[in-house]
């Protein structure tokens, strides 16, 4: 088993991330078996594909390190860098440009969304990032991904990539790429902003009150909890009442993945209450589960050189795991190296 999962460094770890990716890294990290073997990143190529500032970029690098440490990835078990410090990763996007076709891209979602109407006026790298994303997954073998529900169409990407890839240039009997399964949780793959329940959770989101980020403090925490948004009735005894109700679904859901109750359980507990009484719960709950981390990503985030020394240990051994594919990949490609 290989698990390879990225995420990009720009603003702060939220909810979503935790929920729908970092809390399964960890979990599967602490589960490994002998032989297999975590790969994280930091997606620092992926973040330069949309407008921001260079000076930001490298501070919010050793950010979410610090924040992935806090959350339990443990440096000595799993495999941490950032892709940077890995050139294999641009190499292989390079090679995999060849395979990828215009149409897939373009059928894209975060492509479409990201885009908008302005098609024109953006990077190529926004248009070309999921053939680096998918680049970071073969170049290791990867047989699982755990990422979110909105990743899911660039890992069907990357499956597509591979088995093109292996059906032009490789034999059946050896294939150069693994075809990666996504691992996306049941539960809380989705987790939605606080003030819209139809939207996701997210980093580029420009209110605050959206998201709760893992280093808030306790009344920040609480502030915007109470603040969610909500609809006025109360909560239901089943989970079928929930449908139609995304802002009391999405609430509830967080509170059951945090204390692993299942929904149906949560609302055999506050069924027939108001989001008056189920608010305070649902804040206490996060501030006591988030105040460990928060502590904990203060503490590291402070020591800058510890955080550089873990991402060079990382980047060495994420060089070598990478090696024989890349060099696998320029053969396959007929072409001549030295
Ligand atoms: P990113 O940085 O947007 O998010 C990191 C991880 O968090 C998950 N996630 C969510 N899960 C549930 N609810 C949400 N509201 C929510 N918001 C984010 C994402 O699904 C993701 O798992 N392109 C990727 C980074 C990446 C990557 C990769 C991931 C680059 N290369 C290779 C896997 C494999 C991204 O921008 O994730």
């Amino acid at each position: 088993m290989r698990v390879v999962s990225g995420i990009q460094p720009t603003g702060n770890l939220h909810l979503g991330n935790y929920l729908g990716a970092i809390r399964n890294w960890v979990r599967m990290q602490d589960e490994m078996e002998e032989g297999s073997q975590c790969l994280f990143f930091l997606a620092d190529l992926h973040a330069i594909s949309m407008p921001y500032d260079p000076a930001e970029l490298k501070s919010a690098t050793l950010e979410m390190t610090a924040a992935l440490v806090a959350c339990g990835i443990d440096p000595s078990r799993s495999v941490l860098f950032n892709q940077a410090q890995v050139p294999a990763h641009s190499e292989l996007q390079w090679l995999l440009n060849g395979t990828a076709r215009m149409g897939w891209l373009n059928r894209m979602t975060q492509w479409k969304d990201k885009a908008g109407k302005n098609r024109e006026g953006q990077s190529v790298a926004l248009f070309a990032y999921p053939v680096l994303q998918a680049a970071d997954v073969l170049l290791y073998q990867a047989t699982h991904v755990p990422v979110g529900e909105d990743q899911k169409q660039h890992l069907e990407l990357a499956r597509d990539i591979a088995q093109k890839f292996n059906n032009d240039f490789a034999s059946d009997d050896a294939p150069v790429f693994t075809l990666p399964d996504p691992y996306i949780p049941p539960e809380a793959a989705r987790i939605m902003s606080l003030r819209d329940g139809t939207a996701k959770m997210s980093k580029s989101d420009p209110s605050e009150m959206s998201r709760i980020n893992l280093a808030d403090d306790a009344d920040t925490i609480m502030k915007k909890v109470k603040k969610a948004k909500t609809d006025p009735e109360p909560l239901p005894s089943e989970a079928a009442g929930l449908e139609g109700r995304a802002e009391a679904l999405n609430l509830v859901s967080i509170y059951s993945a945090f204390t692993g109750k299942s929904v149906a359980d949560v609302l055999g507990e506050f069924g027939g209450q108001g989001f008056g009484a189920f608010k305070p719960a649902l804040g206490e709950l996060l501030v006591e589960s988030l105040a460990p981390i928060s502590a904990r990503f203060r503490e590291l985030r402070q020591d800058r050189e510890a955080l550089d020394a873990i991402l060079a240990r990382g980047a060495a051994q994420a060089r070598d795991i990478g090696t024989p594919t890349l060099n696998a990949t320029y053969q396959a490609l007929g072409l001549v190296r030295g």
